[in-house]
C-alpha cells in the first residue's frame, strides 16, 4: 500500500514522470498524493486529498503544462523461468510552496550502475512522489506526503509503517522538533536533519536515521542542497530503480516505469542509495552481507490496460476470464498427448517427488484459491495439504518436516504478510514455490521456483481474473503431483481446454444477473453457501460482494447452517447458494430447503438441466456443466458479476472501493 516514484535526470520532466507513475500506482492507494520536484533551482511542493487526478489538477494550476497520462501493467522473470491532523479546506492550491533554491551541491558516491553522459545540477530535474492508503492518521492534505523538516530542505516519502515512530518521535520532540501531522514518516525528515548536524553529508544522515528505524518500509527522499539527487531505502517493502540514459527512475513497482526503461536494480532489505542522473550507488546497512544488489534487464514488455468500451475495469477483467483461463493453460495442458507441463516447476522436478506435505499460504482471494487447491491436491494427488493465512503462518511456531513444500500464492507477488510467510522458511532447507501474477515481483525472487499465472495486469482492487488462473494453475499442479495416476487425470485435462468456452458462456449471462443484483441491492446482508469445492468458493463470493457493496457478507458450509448461521435467517437475510450438480447436490437441496422454511430468499447457481431447483429457489443462474473440481471456476464468475451489479446499482465506487487496496505491503 502507498506508492512512491521518484525521478532525477536531464530526459524528462520530474512532474510528468511522478504524475504518470503515481497513476500507475494508483492501486496501491488513493487517499491522497502529493509530489515535491525541484526543477531550475525551483522547488515545487504540493499535496492534495483524494485521487492523483485532484493533485494533477493542483500541478496544473501551479503552472505545470498538461501532463501525459498512461496506465498501470506488465506482463514475464523471476525464479519462475517460463501530529496535528488538521483537516485541509479546499482542493485549492493551499498545499503548494515554491521557493527558489541555491544548486551548489557535488556529486559522490560508488557505482552500481552508471547512465550516460554527465549532467550538472542545473539542468537536472528532480522529483519524488506519493500516493497514500492511510495508516496512521486521517486523510487530511497535512497527513499526505511527502513530509518535510521544519526548513522544508528535507522531503521524504514512506510506504509502509514505522513501528517504533513513537519513542523517534517523543526523543525529536525533546530536541525542539515540531511536527505537523499525525504520521510515523513524519519523523525521518526531522531525524536526518538531526543526523545531518554532524556534518558528514546528507547520504551519512539519511543512512543513520534509516539504520534508527524499526518496521517494514520503502521511502525516498530529497534534499533542496543537492537538487542532482534523490535517496532510498528498503526494508521488507518494494521499491526498485530504473536505470535510464542520462536519468534514473524510482517506483514501489516496475509497472510504473517500465515504458521508460527494461534495467532495473530491486533494492534488496537493508539497501539504501544515493541516486544521481547518471550514478545510482547502493550500500547495505547490513554488514553480514557482502553482495550488493545487481542491475537486472526485465525481459517483458509494459502491457497496458486500456478501459475500452467498458464503464468499470472490474467489469472488463471479468469480461477477460475466457482468455485469463486460456492464458493459464496455454502450452502447459495437452490432453492429446496426455501431459502436463509446468515449466516453472522444471528446476525443482527432483525435490517435488520427495514432498510429502504442502503448506499454502495467501491472504484475501488467493487465500480462497489456496484452499480450494487444499480439495484438488488431495483429491487428485493425494498429498496432504494444509492452507494457512499468511498473517498467522508468519508467527506460527510449528514443525516443519523437511518433505514440506510451501506455495504462496499472490496476485501482486508483493502482499507483505504472505512474502514473510516465505521469508519465514527461508532457513528451514523446505521448497519454497509461488503461484504469482506480478512478473518479477518480490515473490517471484525469493521462492525456488513457481507457476505465473499469465493474468495480465489487473486495475480493478478486487480481484477477480486473478483467482480464476490461480484455481485453474493449482489443478495443473495437482495433476502434475499426481504424475498421471489420478482417475481423474485424463478427464480434468480435457475438461480445462473446454473452460475458456463454458467460461464465456457464463459471461454473457452478465444481463440477467444484472437485473437479479438490482432486484437483491437493496439487502443489507447476504449468505453464501456451498460444500465441497464449493464452500471455499462461497467464502469468495462473500468476500467480493463485502469488498465493493459494503454489505455484510458471510461464507458458510452448507452443512455447517444448522450450527449457527440458521438462527440469523428470515425473509431479510437472503443466501446465495452454490448447488451445482455433486454427488453432495441432495445434501446441499436439503440445506436450501430449509433456508426456505425459514423464509429466507435464495438464489442459486446450478447446472443447466436442473429442474427440481427452480421450485425451491427465489431466482436461478444456470451455468454450464463441468467438472466437480473446476465449478468454483464457473460459479465465482456468476458471483463477480452479481457483486458488480450491486455495487453499480448502489453507486459505488467499483473499482477504489472504500478503504481498500491492491497491493497490501503493510502487517
Ligand atoms: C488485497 C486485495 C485483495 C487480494 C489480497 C491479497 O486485500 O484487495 O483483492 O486478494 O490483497 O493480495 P495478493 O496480491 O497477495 O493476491
Amino acid at each position: 500500500m502507498c506508492g512512491i516514484v521518484g525521478y532525477i535526470g536531464t530526459k524528462d520532466s520530474s512532474t510528468d514522470f511522478v504524475l504518470a507513475g503515481l497513476k500507475a500506482l494508483e492501486y496501491r492507494g488513493y487517499d491522497s498524493a502529493g509530489l515535491v520536484t525541484i526543477d531550475n533551482g525551483r522547488l515545487k511542493y504540493l499535496r492534495d486529498v483524494g485521487r492523483v487526478a485532484n493533485l494533477e489538477k493542483l500541478v496544473k494550476r501551479n503552472g505545470h503544462p498538461a501532463v501525459a497520462t498512461r496506465d498501470n501493467g506488465l506482463s514475464g522473470e523471476g525464479n519462475f523461468s517460463e501530529s496535528s491532523g488538521q483537516s485541509r479546506t479546499s482542493g485549492t492550491a493551499a498545499g503548494a510552496a515554491q521557493q527558489k533554491i541555491d544548486l551548489s551541491a557535488k556529486s559522490t558516491g560508488g557505482v552500481a550502475s552508471s547512465a550516460g553522459q554527465q549532467a550538472s545540477a542545473a539542468n537536472v530535474s528532480c522529483g519524488i512522489g506519493h500516493t497514500r492508503w492511510a495508516t496512521h492518521g486521517s486523510v487530511t492534505e497535512f497527513n499526505a506526503h511527502p513530509h518535510a523538516n521544519s526548513s522544508r530542505s528535507i522531503f521524504v516519502v514512506c510506504n509502509g509503517i514505522i513501528e517504533n515512530y513513537q519513542d523517534l518521535k517523543a526523543d525529536l520532540i525533546k530536541k525542539g522538533y515540531k511536527f505537523k501531522s499525525e504520521t510515523d514518516t513524519e519523523v525521518i525528515p526531522h531525524l536526518i536533519d538531526h543526523y545531518l548536524k554532524t556534518g558528514d553529508g546528507f547520504f551519512a544522515a539519511f543512512k543513520t536515521a534509516i539504520a534508527d528505524l524499526r518496521g517494514a518500509y520503502a521511502i525516498a527522499a530529497v534534499y533542496t542542497e543537492e537538487p542532482e539527487k534523490i535517496y532510498a531505502a528498503r526494508l521488507s517493502s518494494p521499491i526498485v530503480i530504473g536505470v535510464g540514459n542520462g536519468e534514473h527512475f524510482l517506483a514501489s513497482d516496475p509497472s510504473a516505469l517500465i515504458h521508460k526503461t527494461k534495467k532495473v536494480i530491486f533494492l534488496n532489505d537493508f539497501e539504501v542509495a544515493e541516486i544521481s542522473a547518471n550514478k545510482a550507488h547502493i550500500e547495505s546497512l547490513d554488514k553480514t552481507r557482502k553482495e550488493i544488489t545487481q542491475v537486472v534487464e526485465l525481459d517483458y514488455d509494459h502491457e497496458e490496460s486500456e478501459l475500452g468500451t467498458f464503464p468499470h475495469f472490474m467489469l472488463k477483467e471479468i469480461h477477460e476470464a475466457p482468455m485469463t483461463i486460456k492464458s493459464a493453460i496455454r502450452g502447459r495442458v495437452k490432453p492429446d498427448i496426455k501431459t502436463i507441463k509446468l515449466g516453472g516447476l522444471e528446476s525443482v522436478k527432483q525435490q517435488l517427488t520427495l514432498i510429502d506435505r504442502i503448506i499454502i499460504t495467501a491472504c484475501g482471494t488467493s487465500y480462497y484459491a489456496g484452499l480450494i487447491g487444499e480439495y484438488l491436491i488431495e483429491e487428485i494427488a493425494g498429498i496432504p495439504v494444509e492452507v494457512q493465512l499468511a498473517s498467522e503462518f508468519k508467527y506460527r511456531k510449528e514443525p516443519l518436516s523437511r518433505g514440506t513444500a510451501v506455495i504462496a500464492i499472490s496476485q501482486s507477488g508483493e502482499t507483505a504478510d504472505t512474502v514473510a510467510a516465505i521469508k519465514k522458511v527461508e532457513d528451514y532447507g523446505i521448497l519454497k514455490l509461488g503461484i504469482v501474477n506480478a512478473v518479477g515481483s518480490t515473490l517471484t525472487r525469493i521462492t525456488d521456483a513457481g507457476v505465473y499465472c499469465h493474468a495480465g495486469p489487473e486495475q480493478s482492487v478486487a480481484t477477480t481474473k486473478a483467482f480464476l488462473a490461480q484455481v485453474t494453475i493449482l489443478t495443473e499442479i495437482a495433476l502434475h503431483l499426481s504424475d498421471g495416476k489420478s482417475k481423474l487425470f485424463t478427464p480434468l485435462l480435457k475438461e480445462l481446454t473446454n473452460l475458456p468456452d463454458k467460461a464465456q458462456k457464463v459471461v454473457e449471462l452478465a444481463p440477467a444477473i444484472e437485473i437479479l443484483a438490482k432486484k437483491y441491492a437493496h439487502y443489507r446482508d447476504f449468505l453464501f453457501i456451498g460444500r465441497n469445492y464449493l464452500y471455499p468458493c462461497a467464502l469468495e463470493g462473500a468476500l467480493k460482494l463485502k469488498e465493493i457493496s459494503y454489505i455484510h457478507a458471510e461464507g458458510c458450509s452448507a452443512g455447517e447452517m444448522k450450527h449457527g448461521p440458521l438462527a440469523m435467517i428470515d425473509e431479510n437475510f437472503p443466501t446465495f447458494a452454490l448447488a451445482c450438480d455433486s454427488s453432495l447436490l441432495d445434501k446441499t437441496m436439503s440445506n436450501i430447503e430449509e433456508i426456505k422454511a425459514r423464509k429466507g430468499p435464495i438464489i442459486a447457481t446450478a447446472t443447466v438441466g436442473n429442474k427440481k431447483i427452480k421450485s425451491i429457489a427465489d431466482d436461478v443462474i444456470y451455468l454450464p456443466k463441468t467438472a466437480e473440481q473446476l465449478q468454483p471456476i464457473l460459479s465465482v464468475i456468476a458471483m463477480q458479476l452479481f457483486a458488480y451489479y450491486i455495487a453499480v446499482e448502489k453507486g459505488l465506487d467499483v473499482d477504489r472501493p472504500r478503504n481498500l487496496a491492491k497491493s497490501v505491503t503493510v502487517e
